[in-house]
């Protein structure tokens, strides 16, 4: 018996999206890189904050890369499963609502690449280059303080749109679960 259901209608005459739901490694990659996104983000505007020389500061800026390396290579996973596995049809919504989440989910999937190519970029034209859990990775270039300045500028720019976007992601699913009340959050629920 197939488990694919389509969109239903409740009783009370709304639509619940909540039938059909996404695939389950999908819904497992989407929830562990959004925890690990969030710390990220937290974590690097906290460190760059720090005062230079502090010991407590490189161990975090190494686990900042550590963390962000792994979160590359989730993502490039969660792409392929997503290619695999395609994405249950969207409830009936008004154009401009689904045109929002669509650039807003786009927009998302461009910075959950370009943050950490941004942020190995900018490690490459520095000394002190990037190790991956303790594993040196190639540098790109030698230390180049203009072209490691531009790197992490873009980096630091892609961090508030990702953080406003974050937002504005999170809105939209409390929108479709308290106010349309249609079961939209339930497809990508655990
Ligand atoms: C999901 C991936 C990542 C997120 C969300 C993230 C987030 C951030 C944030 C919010 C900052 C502070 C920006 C600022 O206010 O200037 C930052 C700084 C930094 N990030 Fe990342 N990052 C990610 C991946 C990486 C990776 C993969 C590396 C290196 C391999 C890296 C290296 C750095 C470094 C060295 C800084 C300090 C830059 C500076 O000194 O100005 N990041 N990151």
């Amino acid at each position: 018996m197939s488990t694919a259901r389509t969109s239903a209608t409740s009783r009370d005459g709304r639509i619940d999206a909540g039938s059909d739901r996404y695939a389950r490694p999908l819904i497992a990659l989407h929830w562990v890189i959004a925890i690990a996104i969030i710390s990220m983000l937290c974590i690097g505007f906290y460190m760059v904050g720090l005062p230079r020389g502090l010991p407590f500061k490189s161990d975090l800026i190494n686990f900042h890369k550590s963390l962000g390396i792994t979160v590359f290579l989730l993502v490039l996973l969660r792409i392929l499963v997503r290619l695999a596995y395609g994405r249950p049809p969207l409830p009936p919504m008004r154009t401009w609502q689904r045109a929002a989440a669509s650039i807003t989910q786009a927009l998302l999937y461009v910075g959950m690449v370009g943050m950490p190519l941004t942020g190995y970029l900018g490690s490459s034209f520095n000394k002190y280059g990037t190790k991956f859990w303790g594993l040196a990775l190639p540098q790109w270039g030698s230390d180049d303080k203009h072209l490691r300045e531009i790197f992490f500028g873009i980096h630091g720019t892609i961090a508030w749109i990702m953080a406003a976007l974050i937002v504005l992601h999170f809105l939209g699913a409390m929108k479709h679960q308290l106010i349309d009340r249609d079961g939209l959050l339930r497809r990508m629920w655990p």
